[in-house]
Protein backbone atom coordinates (compact mmCIF):
# COMPACT_ATOMS: atom_id res chain seq x y z
CA UNK A 1 0.00 0.00 0.00
CA UNK A 2 2.41 2.79 -1.00
CA UNK A 3 0.37 4.80 -2.88
CA UNK A 4 -1.75 5.28 0.06
CA UNK A 5 1.05 5.85 3.23
CA UNK A 6 2.59 8.18 0.92
CA UNK A 7 -1.02 10.19 0.18
CA UNK A 8 -0.54 14.27 1.48
CA UNK A 9 -1.71 15.02 4.58
CA UNK A 10 -5.16 16.90 4.35
CA UNK A 11 -5.87 19.45 6.90
CA UNK A 12 -9.11 18.93 8.69
CA UNK A 13 -11.28 21.73 8.82
CA UNK A 14 -11.28 21.79 12.51
CA UNK A 15 -7.63 23.34 12.68
CA UNK A 16 -8.73 26.15 11.37
CA UNK A 17 -11.51 27.28 13.40
CA UNK A 18 -9.77 25.98 16.92
CA UNK A 19 -8.11 28.95 18.60
CA UNK A 20 -4.99 29.39 19.92
CA UNK A 21 -6.55 28.37 23.46
CA UNK A 22 -7.97 25.12 22.00
CA UNK A 23 -11.13 26.24 21.77
CA UNK A 24 -13.41 26.41 18.80
CA UNK A 25 -13.88 29.90 17.34
CA UNK A 26 -16.95 30.11 18.84
CA UNK A 27 -16.33 29.67 21.59
CA UNK A 28 -13.24 32.02 21.79
CA UNK A 29 -15.46 34.70 20.60
CA UNK A 30 -17.53 34.24 23.72
CA UNK A 31 -14.99 34.54 25.92
CA UNK A 32 -13.35 37.79 24.46
CA UNK A 33 -16.87 39.36 24.63
CA UNK A 34 -17.19 38.29 28.61
CA UNK A 35 -13.81 39.81 29.39
CA UNK A 36 -14.57 42.70 28.01
CA UNK A 37 -17.97 43.24 29.40
CA UNK A 38 -16.44 41.86 32.51
CA UNK A 39 -13.14 44.22 32.67
CA UNK A 40 -15.62 47.53 31.50
CA UNK A 41 -18.12 47.10 34.49
CA UNK A 42 -14.79 46.40 36.69
CA UNK A 43 -13.27 49.71 35.74
CA UNK A 44 -16.02 51.73 36.03
CA UNK A 45 -16.35 50.47 39.46
CA UNK A 46 -12.99 51.03 40.48
CA UNK A 47 -12.39 54.34 39.39
CA UNK A 48 -16.49 55.22 40.80
CA UNK A 49 -16.54 53.90 44.02
CA UNK A 50 -12.72 53.49 44.98
CA UNK A 51 -10.84 55.68 43.45
CA UNK A 52 -12.75 58.70 44.76
CA UNK A 53 -11.17 62.01 43.86
CA UNK A 54 -9.88 62.41 47.28
CA UNK A 55 -7.90 59.42 47.60
CA UNK A 56 -6.66 60.39 43.74
CA UNK A 57 -5.68 62.95 45.22
CA UNK A 58 -3.72 61.49 48.34
CA UNK A 59 -2.51 58.81 45.93
CA UNK A 60 -0.93 61.22 43.71
CA UNK A 61 0.88 63.34 46.98
CA UNK A 62 2.02 60.34 48.23
CA UNK A 63 3.33 59.12 44.81
CA UNK A 64 4.89 62.43 44.46
CA UNK A 65 6.43 62.69 47.53
CA UNK A 66 8.19 59.43 47.22
CA UNK A 67 9.63 60.44 43.77
CA UNK A 68 10.92 63.64 45.76
CA UNK A 69 12.57 61.80 48.42
CA UNK A 70 14.03 59.30 46.03
CA UNK A 71 15.41 61.70 43.57
CA UNK A 72 16.84 63.27 47.00
CA UNK A 73 19.10 60.39 47.82
CA UNK A 74 20.15 60.71 43.52
CA UNK A 75 17.79 57.30 43.15
CA UNK A 76 15.32 57.94 40.24
CA UNK A 77 12.33 55.75 39.58
CA UNK A 78 11.59 54.39 36.33
CA UNK A 79 7.73 56.07 36.63
CA UNK A 80 9.23 60.40 36.24
CA UNK A 81 6.75 63.11 36.23
CA UNK A 82 6.24 64.55 32.98
CA UNK A 83 7.97 67.61 33.13
CA UNK A 84 6.63 70.52 30.97
CA UNK A 85 7.48 70.55 27.44
CA UNK A 86 7.57 73.75 25.01
CA UNK A 87 9.16 74.41 21.35
CA UNK A 88 10.74 77.18 22.58
CA UNK A 89 13.03 75.55 25.12
CA UNK A 90 13.72 72.04 23.00
CA UNK A 91 13.68 73.85 19.64
CA UNK A 92 11.18 73.98 16.60
CA UNK A 93 11.67 70.33 14.71
CA UNK A 94 13.22 70.73 11.69
CA UNK A 95 11.02 68.95 8.85
CA UNK A 96 12.10 66.23 7.26
CA UNK A 97 14.10 67.22 3.81
CA UNK A 98 14.37 64.92 0.46
CA UNK A 99 17.79 64.41 0.59
CA UNK A 100 19.14 62.05 -2.23
CA UNK A 101 21.82 60.70 -0.30
CA UNK A 102 19.45 59.65 2.66
CA UNK A 103 17.94 57.03 0.10
CA UNK A 104 19.09 53.32 1.23
CA UNK A 105 20.31 52.78 -2.10
CA UNK A 106 22.41 56.03 -2.71
CA UNK A 107 25.39 57.26 -2.18
CA UNK A 108 26.42 60.97 -1.49
CA UNK A 109 26.51 63.40 -4.41
CA UNK A 110 29.90 63.94 -4.21
CA UNK A 111 30.05 67.27 -6.07
CA UNK A 112 27.95 68.48 -3.49
CA UNK A 113 30.60 67.82 -0.75
CA UNK A 114 32.97 69.67 -2.66
CA UNK A 115 30.87 72.89 -3.45
CA UNK A 116 30.10 72.28 0.85
CA UNK A 117 33.96 72.20 1.36
CA UNK A 118 34.33 74.79 -0.11
CA UNK A 119 31.17 76.98 1.90
CA UNK A 120 33.00 75.54 5.32
CA UNK A 121 36.05 76.81 4.03
CA UNK A 122 35.22 80.21 2.75
CA UNK A 123 32.69 80.88 5.83
CA UNK A 124 32.29 78.71 8.41
CA UNK A 125 35.76 78.02 8.71
CA UNK A 126 36.49 81.86 10.46
CA UNK A 127 34.76 80.26 13.49
CA UNK A 128 34.09 76.74 13.39
CA UNK A 129 36.79 74.28 13.66
CA UNK A 130 36.89 70.36 12.08
CA UNK A 131 39.47 68.74 14.31
CA UNK A 132 38.63 65.33 13.31
CA UNK A 133 38.78 65.95 9.86
CA UNK A 134 42.35 65.53 8.02
CA UNK A 135 43.19 66.92 4.55
CA UNK A 136 44.00 63.60 3.28
CA UNK A 137 40.65 62.85 4.14
CA UNK A 138 39.40 64.57 1.28
CA UNK A 139 41.43 62.50 -1.72
CA UNK A 140 38.92 61.10 -3.56
CA UNK A 141 36.21 62.40 -1.96
CA UNK A 142 36.01 65.79 -2.57
CA UNK A 143 39.65 66.56 -4.24
CA UNK A 144 42.44 64.68 -6.01
CA UNK A 145 45.43 63.91 -4.24
CA UNK A 146 47.20 67.05 -6.37
CA UNK A 147 44.59 69.21 -5.00
CA UNK A 148 44.07 68.26 -1.52
CA UNK A 149 48.08 68.33 -1.36
CA UNK A 150 48.08 71.82 -2.82
CA UNK A 151 45.15 73.06 -0.42
CA UNK A 152 47.32 72.13 2.88
CA UNK A 153 50.15 73.92 1.67
CA UNK A 154 48.46 77.40 1.94
CA UNK A 155 48.23 76.50 5.86
CA UNK A 156 51.60 76.69 8.20
CA UNK A 157 51.89 73.49 10.85
CA UNK A 158 54.36 74.15 13.69
CA UNK A 159 56.70 70.92 13.66
CA UNK A 160 59.71 70.06 15.89
CA UNK A 161 61.72 69.47 17.80
CA UNK A 162 64.69 69.64 14.75
CA UNK A 163 68.60 68.81 15.57
CA UNK A 164 68.65 71.93 17.56
CA UNK A 165 65.82 71.21 19.70
CA UNK A 166 63.61 73.94 18.37
CA UNK A 167 59.79 74.03 17.01
CA UNK A 168 59.74 75.32 13.30
CA UNK A 169 56.42 76.08 10.80
CA UNK A 170 56.21 74.09 7.87
CA UNK A 171 53.78 73.74 5.07
CA UNK A 172 50.85 71.74 5.65
CA UNK A 173 50.69 67.81 4.87
CA UNK A 174 47.81 65.35 4.09
CA UNK A 175 48.65 63.93 7.11
CA UNK A 176 47.53 67.46 8.87
CA UNK A 177 44.23 68.10 10.55
CA UNK A 178 42.26 71.50 8.93
CA UNK A 179 43.31 74.24 10.71
CA UNK A 180 41.95 75.80 13.83
CA UNK A 181 40.54 79.26 13.85
CA UNK A 182 41.31 79.64 17.15
CA UNK A 183 44.15 78.71 19.19
CA UNK A 184 42.11 77.35 22.15
CA UNK A 185 38.53 77.51 23.43
CA UNK A 186 39.09 80.74 25.69
CA UNK A 187 40.01 82.74 22.37
CA UNK A 188 36.87 81.42 20.47
CA UNK A 189 34.84 82.87 22.87
CA UNK A 190 36.31 86.23 23.38
CA UNK A 191 36.08 86.46 19.52
CA UNK A 192 32.35 85.45 20.15
CA UNK A 193 31.04 87.21 22.65
CA UNK A 194 30.85 84.52 25.22
CA UNK A 195 29.68 81.81 22.65
CA UNK A 196 31.57 78.76 21.80
CA UNK A 197 31.78 77.86 18.31
CA UNK A 198 31.36 73.84 18.35
CA UNK A 199 34.08 71.64 16.33
CA UNK A 200 31.80 70.86 13.11
CA UNK A 201 33.49 67.08 12.67
CA UNK A 202 30.64 65.43 14.37
CA UNK A 203 28.53 67.58 14.31
CA UNK A 204 25.61 66.61 12.34
CA UNK A 205 25.99 63.04 14.53
CA UNK A 206 25.56 64.97 17.72
CA UNK A 207 22.54 66.94 16.69
CA UNK A 208 18.50 65.22 16.71
CA UNK A 209 17.63 65.78 12.96
CA UNK A 210 21.32 65.17 11.47
CA UNK A 211 21.66 67.44 8.35
CA UNK A 212 17.85 68.46 8.09
CA UNK A 213 18.51 70.64 11.23
CA UNK A 214 22.02 71.79 10.18
CA UNK A 215 20.11 73.26 6.98
CA UNK A 216 17.06 74.32 9.16
CA UNK A 217 19.05 76.09 11.16
CA UNK A 218 21.00 77.54 8.89
CA UNK A 219 18.23 79.60 7.01
CA UNK A 220 16.35 79.78 10.17
CA UNK A 221 17.02 83.05 11.00
CA UNK A 222 13.59 85.52 11.66
CA UNK A 223 12.39 88.36 13.26
CA UNK A 224 11.76 87.62 16.81
CA UNK A 225 7.74 87.01 17.46
CA UNK A 226 6.18 89.49 19.84
CA UNK A 227 6.96 89.13 23.48
CA UNK A 228 10.50 87.65 22.62
CA UNK A 229 13.37 89.94 23.73
CA UNK A 230 17.08 88.96 22.38
CA UNK A 231 19.61 90.26 24.50
CA UNK A 232 22.17 92.01 22.62
CA UNK A 233 24.68 89.85 20.49
CA UNK A 234 21.94 87.29 20.00
CA UNK A 235 20.36 86.49 17.29
CA UNK A 236 16.59 84.96 17.33
CA UNK A 237 16.11 81.23 15.54
CA UNK A 238 13.50 79.16 16.23
CA UNK A 239 14.93 75.60 15.42
CA UNK A 240 17.91 76.16 18.27
CA UNK A 241 16.70 75.24 21.51
CA UNK A 242 15.86 78.15 23.51
CA UNK A 243 15.79 80.29 20.58
CA UNK A 244 18.67 82.64 21.14
CA UNK A 245 21.59 81.37 19.42
CA UNK A 246 25.01 83.28 19.47
CA UNK A 247 25.64 82.47 15.87
CA UNK A 248 24.14 85.80 13.59
CA UNK A 249 23.18 84.60 10.03
CA UNK A 250 25.96 83.67 7.51
CA UNK A 251 24.14 82.41 4.65
CA UNK A 252 22.83 84.40 1.84
CA UNK A 253 22.44 84.59 -1.53
CA UNK A 254 25.75 84.98 -3.26
CA UNK A 255 27.72 84.82 -0.91
CA UNK A 256 30.19 81.83 -2.28
CA UNK A 257 30.80 81.42 -6.15
CA UNK A 258 30.75 78.17 -7.31
CA UNK A 259 33.16 76.91 -9.41
CA UNK A 260 30.83 74.68 -11.31
CA UNK A 261 28.29 76.98 -12.07
CA UNK A 262 25.74 75.88 -9.82
CA UNK A 263 23.13 78.80 -9.05
CA UNK A 264 24.75 80.17 -5.67
CA UNK A 265 20.84 80.24 -4.03
CA UNK A 266 21.34 81.01 -0.11
CA UNK A 267 19.09 77.48 0.15
CA UNK A 268 21.85 75.29 -2.79
CA UNK A 269 24.88 77.24 -0.37
CA UNK A 270 22.92 75.59 3.10
CA UNK A 271 22.09 72.38 1.47
CA UNK A 272 25.57 71.58 0.36
CA UNK A 273 27.06 72.59 3.37
CA UNK A 274 24.63 70.60 5.52
CA UNK A 275 25.64 67.73 3.23
CA UNK A 276 29.31 68.05 4.05
CA UNK A 277 28.68 68.15 7.38
CA UNK A 278 26.91 65.43 7.28
CA UNK A 279 29.84 63.35 5.11
CA UNK A 280 32.12 64.15 8.09
CA UNK A 281 30.28 63.05 10.94
CA UNK A 282 29.03 59.63 8.37
CA UNK A 283 32.44 59.07 6.28
CA UNK A 284 31.42 55.40 5.74
CA UNK A 285 27.85 56.03 4.10
CA UNK A 286 28.44 55.07 0.74
CA UNK A 287 30.74 51.67 2.08
CA UNK A 288 28.11 51.16 4.27
CA UNK A 289 25.35 51.05 1.80
CA UNK A 290 27.60 49.30 -0.86
CA UNK A 291 28.08 46.79 1.59
CA UNK A 292 24.19 46.29 2.70
CA UNK A 293 23.51 46.19 -0.64
CA UNK A 294 25.79 42.91 -1.42
CA UNK A 295 25.08 41.63 1.82
CA UNK A 296 21.05 41.69 1.04
CA UNK A 297 21.78 40.22 -2.76
CA UNK A 298 23.90 36.98 -0.85
CA UNK A 299 21.73 36.39 1.65
CA UNK A 300 18.31 36.57 -0.58
CA UNK A 301 20.11 34.02 -2.75
CA UNK A 302 20.94 32.15 0.42
CA UNK A 303 17.65 32.12 1.86
CA UNK A 304 16.18 30.70 -1.53
CA UNK A 305 18.36 27.45 -1.40
CA UNK A 306 17.52 27.19 2.13
CA UNK A 307 14.01 26.84 1.71
CA UNK A 308 14.62 24.44 -1.23
CA UNK A 309 16.78 22.32 0.91
CA UNK A 310 14.30 22.46 3.88
CA UNK A 311 11.31 21.50 1.76
CA UNK A 312 13.74 18.76 0.10
CA UNK A 313 14.82 17.64 3.60
CA UNK A 314 11.36 17.54 4.92
CA UNK A 315 9.05 16.23 2.00
CA UNK A 316 9.23 12.63 3.09
CA UNK A 317 7.99 13.21 6.56
CA UNK A 318 5.40 16.10 5.58
CA UNK A 319 3.85 13.67 2.80
CA UNK A 320 3.62 10.99 4.92
CA UNK A 321 0.31 9.29 6.40
CA UNK A 322 -0.05 6.95 8.86
CA UNK A 323 -2.82 4.80 8.59
CA UNK A 324 -4.27 2.16 11.36
CA UNK A 325 -5.89 -0.72 9.53
CA UNK A 326 -8.17 -2.60 11.74
CA UNK A 327 -7.17 -6.61 11.68
CA UNK A 328 -9.84 -8.11 9.99
CA UNK A 329 -12.68 -9.33 12.62
CA UNK A 330 -12.20 -13.38 11.61
CA UNK A 331 -15.89 -14.95 12.86
CA UNK A 332 -15.86 -18.51 13.00
C1 LIG B 1 31.16 84.57 13.12
C2 LIG B 1 31.43 83.27 13.58
C3 LIG B 1 30.63 82.11 13.00
C4 LIG B 1 30.50 81.74 11.69
C5 LIG B 1 31.08 82.41 10.45
C6 LIG B 1 29.72 80.54 11.70
N1 LIG B 1 29.38 80.20 12.97
FE1 LIG B 1 28.32 78.58 13.55
N2 LIG B 1 28.42 79.17 15.47
C7 LIG B 1 29.10 80.28 15.94
C8 LIG B 1 28.90 80.37 17.36
C9 LIG B 1 29.49 81.46 18.25
C10 LIG B 1 28.11 79.28 17.74
C11 LIG B 1 27.59 78.93 19.15
C12 LIG B 1 26.20 79.50 19.31
C13 LIG B 1 25.62 79.27 20.66
O1 LIG B 1 25.98 78.32 21.35
O2 LIG B 1 24.74 80.09 21.04
C14 LIG B 1 27.84 78.55 16.53
C15 LIG B 1 27.06 77.37 16.49
C16 LIG B 1 26.90 76.60 15.37
C17 LIG B 1 26.23 75.32 15.35
C18 LIG B 1 25.69 74.57 16.53
C19 LIG B 1 24.28 74.89 16.88
C20 LIG B 1 23.83 73.99 17.99
O3 LIG B 1 22.83 73.26 17.81
O4 LIG B 1 24.47 73.96 19.05
C21 LIG B 1 26.28 74.87 14.06
C22 LIG B 1 25.72 73.57 13.52
C23 LIG B 1 26.94 75.89 13.29
N3 LIG B 1 27.30 76.91 14.10
C24 LIG B 1 27.17 75.76 11.93
C25 LIG B 1 27.78 76.74 11.18
C26 LIG B 1 27.97 76.63 9.76
C27 LIG B 1 27.59 75.43 8.91
C28 LIG B 1 28.60 77.76 9.37
C29 LIG B 1 29.01 78.13 7.97
C30 LIG B 1 27.96 78.24 6.99
C31 LIG B 1 28.79 78.59 10.55
N4 LIG B 1 28.27 77.93 11.63
C32 LIG B 1 29.39 79.83 10.55
C33 LIG B 1 29.83 81.17 15.17
C34 LIG B 1 29.92 81.12 13.80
Amino acid sequence: MLSRAFKPLRQSSKFFSTSAFGETRKESLLWFAKATAGSALLGFAVTEFVLTDDRMESINNSWDSLLNKTEEYGISLPFRKAHAFSTADHGLHPPHFPWEFDKFYKTFDHAALRRGYQVYREICAACHSMDFIYWRNLVGVTHTEAEAKAMAEEYEYKDGPNDQGEYFMRPGKLSDPFPRPYPNDEAARAANAGALPPDLSCISRARKGNMNYLFALLLGYTEPPAGVNIREGLHYNPYFPGGAIGMARSIYDEVVDYEDGTPNSASQIAKDVSEFLHWASYPENDERKRMGLKFLAVTSVLLGISIWWKRHKWSYIKSRQVVYKAPKVISY
